[in-house]
């Protein structure tokens, strides 16, 4: 299937190496190269299939995996700049032989997931200028919150609600960096009151998995949780035309009988992922593909 496609980057290799769990991003990172005739390997439990488990270091770890015939390292790892700790490693050994793509570090970003959240927005609204985005849940420690407001600062007229629970507001560094962009952002605390001026709803789940503080007390973590919930009465609120997102994975932010709702869009975002991340590589390698074979992205 799609010989065209798969001769694109035929013969490259990507590792995907994680070292916290994930469904959405591995594979669809997996089948993007495989649409491009990549060859991938990986694993999602890094920590504990890789010598890391007999304590060898990140730096030891990522020098001997770029070492390898291997054109692409997709990372995603606990700590925040593991990425761009791995690219300065690269840059030192292996100068200009490996891109490394990060897929998520801690609480830092999730740049993929950012362009994937942008390019449905576009598909949906075919526009992001000017648009009104409320972005809520946990955006202290949630990664894709942070790389979405930092993406939509590139566009103009953009405005930006955070909502969310004091204790998981948004950090000063993204706040700040809105300022300098001359981006317009407010926090808003009444959920039912600013649903309908929303063109885009980008609910996050809180990530008990990344501060301890959560994933040690489930129950203020529910309670966190429950503070803003979407359910379909909340979505009847939004607005004509306009999209629920969510990066997902859910966990119980938004009630499941709003899967099916006609402005909740989450799966469909989870399906550009593999899209954007096939156009993410060609870019990376400098390969533009041809216009007729671009809706084969979308298969
Ligand atoms: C997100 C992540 O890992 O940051 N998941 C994803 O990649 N779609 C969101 C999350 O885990 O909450």
């Amino acid at each position: 299937m799609f010989p065209r496609l798969r001769s694109l980057l035929k013969g490259g290799v990507m590792f995907e190496v994680l070292w916290q769990s994930s469904t959405r991003t591995y594979f669809s990172f997996w089948g993007a190269a495989n649409l491009l005739g990549m060859d991938v390997c990986g694993t999602q439990n890094a920590g504990e299939f890789s010598s890391e488990a007999k304590g060898e270091t990140f730096e030891h770890t990522i020098r001997v995996l770029a070492g390898k015939r291997v054109h692409a390292l997709m990372l995603r790892h606990k700590e925040a700049g593991a990425a761009e700790k791995a690219a300065r490693i690269v840059d030192k050994y292996y100068p200009g032989k490996v891109a490394v793509v990060n897929a998520g570090d801690g609480p830092g970003e999730h740049p993929t997931q950012a362009l994937l959240d942008v390019y449905t927005i576009w598909r949906r609204l075919h526009r992001i200028d000017g648009l009104t985005v409320l972005i809520g849940g946990d955006l202290k420690n949630g990664r894709t919150c942070r790389s979405l407001a930092y993406l939509l600062s590139r566009f103009s007229g953009v405005r930006i609600i955070f909502m969310s629970p004091p204790e998981l507001a948004m950090k000063e560094d993204i706040l700040k960096h809105l300022d300098d962009s001359g981006t317009k952002w407010r926090v808003e605390s009444d959920l039912k009151a600013v649903l309908p001026q929303a063109d885009v709803v980008y609910w996050t789940r809180v990530q008990t998995n990344l501060d301890p503080e959560l994933g040690d007390n489930p129950a203020l973590a529910a309670q966190l949780r429950d503070a803003y919930h979407i359910g379909a009465a909340e979505a009847d609120l939004m607005k004509e035309g306009s999209v629920l997102m969510h990066p997902m994975p859910i966990a119980g932010e938004i009630s499941s009988e709003v899967d099916d709702h006609p402005r909740a869009v989450y799966f469909e975002q989870s399906d550009n992922g593999d899209p954007i991340r096939a156009a993410l590589l060609l870019h990376v390698f400098g390969i533009k593909c041809p216009e007729e074979d671009q809706m084969e992205f979308h298969i």
